[in-house]
């Protein structure tokens, strides 16, 4: 996810127990020129643990040689994005553009496919459709994988809808029908929970579910989901001292490995997720906003959590430092709603999108 799955992100996740993490998705032009800054992205992952870089553009060859600095770097999995509905991404008719053009979208598949070795899989994310009147998820799927594509992520949502409204399970299972069984069929959209997750699986069939927002601030749901799938008891959520220790790890991957001009705004995104539906939270992510200095805010998240975990010794124990839980996908899906406000599908025309 652009600005969120860079490397302190994904460590934290894998080492909680997430199976694969994907980097941002990469620009295959900005690559192939050399931007230092896509290039720079293309973290691996820690400890040699599989990732997936995920590529985006529309131009075969392009595509392909990005796939190959892709390679370089370690990938284990090639994606390419086919499902980005934002502005500044469909204008230049690429990531979920490319639903309206499946021939095209089959030959970039083929182009990565032929430049990638063998038994690095080539995979590719998309949506429903592009809006309600092409909902063409299961044709398209089929010919990404007739061009050589080795697992299909479905976000249950169309590109108009953004990231407004609610996923749905019918394009995703429609998917899973459509393509040959050895074909794994990733679920996506709106996972936050054990209940959230089970009902993607049951209701799609999905070989496997892909988190994004529920893990912003909440990381330890791979833990539960991971021991779910194991079927041992769910760990449940972090107590006081765990939260800390995990923020704690996140903020020092930040320190370590985050572009110094980017520490200050990471750190405070560690702050504010971390700090989320805790007693005092709101005052500590105001008061990081004013701060600037990388081992200010590392000062500030340890006095934070010092304070809670000193009141809860004091007798009023972890929960009662909790206010309302946090909900990263209901506040994303608000506000995107009152973005999207003039663009929801019922007041979109359905322009039978040629
Ligand atoms: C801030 C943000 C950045 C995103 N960036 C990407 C991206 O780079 N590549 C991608 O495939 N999807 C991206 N997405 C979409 C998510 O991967 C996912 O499909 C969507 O949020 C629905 O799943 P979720 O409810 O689990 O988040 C992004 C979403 C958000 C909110």
């Amino acid at each position: 996810m652009e600005a969120v799955t860079d490397l302190p992100f994904r460590t934290v996740c894998e080492e909680l127990g997430a199976a694969l993490t994907f980097t941002e998705f990469l620009s295959a032009e900005a690559l192939t020129r050399g931007a230092a800054k896509a290039i720079g992205r293309m973290w691996p992952s820690l400890n040699g643990r599989r990732f997936a870089v995920q590529i985006f553009g529309r131009e075969p060859d392009a595509l392909a040689r990005a796939a190959a600095m892709a390679v370089d770097v370690g990938a284990a999995i090639v994606d390419i994005n086919m499902g980005c509905p934002a502005k500044k991404v469909t204008a230049g008719a690429c990531g979920s553009a490319l639903m309206r053009e499946p021939a095209l979208a089959a030959e970039l598949v083929a182009a990565v496919r032929r430049t990638v070795p063998a038994p690095i899989p080539v995979t590719v994310k998309h949506r429903a459709g592009w809006d309600e009147c092409s909902l063409n998820a299961p044709e398209f799927a089929r010919a990404l994988v007739d061009a050589g594509a080795a697992m299909i992520t479905v976000h249950g949502r169309t590109r108009a809808q953004g990231f407004s409204g609610s996923a749905r399970m019918e394009p995703i299972a429609a998917v899973r029908a459509a393509l040959p069984r050895e074909i794994p069929v990733v679920g996506n959209g709106d996972v936050k929970d054990v209940a959230a997750y089970e009902r993607m699986k049951r209701e799609t069939g999905c070989d496997a579910v892909m988190i994004g927002r529920g893990a912003m601030g909440n990381p330890w749901l791979f833990r539960t989901l991971a021991a779910l799938e194991q079927g041992q008891p769910d760990p449940g959520p972090p107590a006081l001292a765990e939260r800390r220790v995990v923020w704690r790890r996140h903020a020092a991957l930040v320190v370590e490995h985050s572009p110094e001009k980017m520490r200050k705004h990471e750190l405070r995104k560690t702050l504010a997720w971390y700090s989320r539906g805790l007693f005092a939270g709101s005052a500590l992510r105001q008061r990081a906003s004013t701060v600037g200095d990388p081992a200010a805010l590392l000062d500030m998240g340890e006095a934070f959590f010092a304070e809670l975990e000193a009141t809860a010794r004091a007798g009023a124990g972890d929960g009662a430092l909790a206010t309302a839980p946090a909900d990263p996908i209901a506040k994303s899906v608000a506000r995107n709603n009152r973005r999207d406000g003039r663009r929801v599908e019922a007041e979109e025309p359905c322009a039978v999108a040629s």
